[in-house]
């Protein structure tokens, strides 16, 4: 089981979502800081989650190395809210070359590690959307999949079928809040 965040790495996450508003001026990471000390969400542009993709791929990282079995990531949020556009940085983060696409109705895609990556094989991207009962879920092979400490598994939607798999390492709630902007809260487990 990963360990609690570190005030060090909630300062690391929270000074990567320093966001732009809506009339585009910037917003400071303390002004982040704040909100998050209010609501426990965070306000972030696309730019901001593409740097927080970079600071959790370091985080998921670290978390691997304690653990047995894959680390687990769940991203919810209704549709639109980004949980696709953070795996696209998250990928582009760990340096994976190949385009990542929404698995709506393929429910699983694979995509594999630089070799250079020393703790990771393969990035198992599902999206749970249309499952509905347990045999959809057991369908993508899931189980073999967190079996492997070499997996980084992430289910888009993973809250509809939490009843069928082990408590994530990570949960990544996700709320629309303007055409721009995304509210953002981590929550480890
Ligand atoms: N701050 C932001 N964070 C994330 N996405 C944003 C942001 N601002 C605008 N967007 C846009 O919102 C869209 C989010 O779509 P995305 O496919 O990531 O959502 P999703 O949560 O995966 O939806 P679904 O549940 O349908 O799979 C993208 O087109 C993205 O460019
Ligand atoms: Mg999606």
């Amino acid at each position: 089981m990963a360990q609690k965040f570190t005030p060090l790495e909630r300062r690391r996450f929270l000074s990567a979502v320093e966001t732009e508003t809506t009339d585009g001026s910037v917003m400071s990471p303390l002004a982040s800081c704040e909100v998050s000390v209010l609501t426990g969400f965070m306000t972030v542009s696309e730019k901001g989650l593409a740097r927080l993709a970079k600071r959790i791929s370091s985080w998921t990282a670290g978390a691997s190395q304690v653990k047995p079995c894959a680390t687990l990531v769940v991203l919810s949020g209704n549709l639109g809210s980004g949980k696709t556009t953070f795996i696209k940085y998250l990928a582009r983060a760990f340096k994976i070359k190949s385009k990542v696409h929404s698995p709506t109705f393929v429910f699983v895609h694979e995509y594999h590690f630089p070799k250079s990556n020393a703790q990771f094989l393969k990035l198992i991207h599902i999206d749970a959307y249309r499952m509905e009962k347990r045999s959809d879920v057991a369908a993508t092979g899931i189980k073999q999949y967190l079996k492997d400490p070499q997996n980084l598994v992430l289910i888009e939607w993973g809250e509809r079928i939490s009843k069928w798999i082990p408590k994530p390492d990570l949960t990544i709630k996700f709320l629309h809040h303007t055409p721009k902007l995304r509210k953002i809260r981590l929550l480890q487990n």
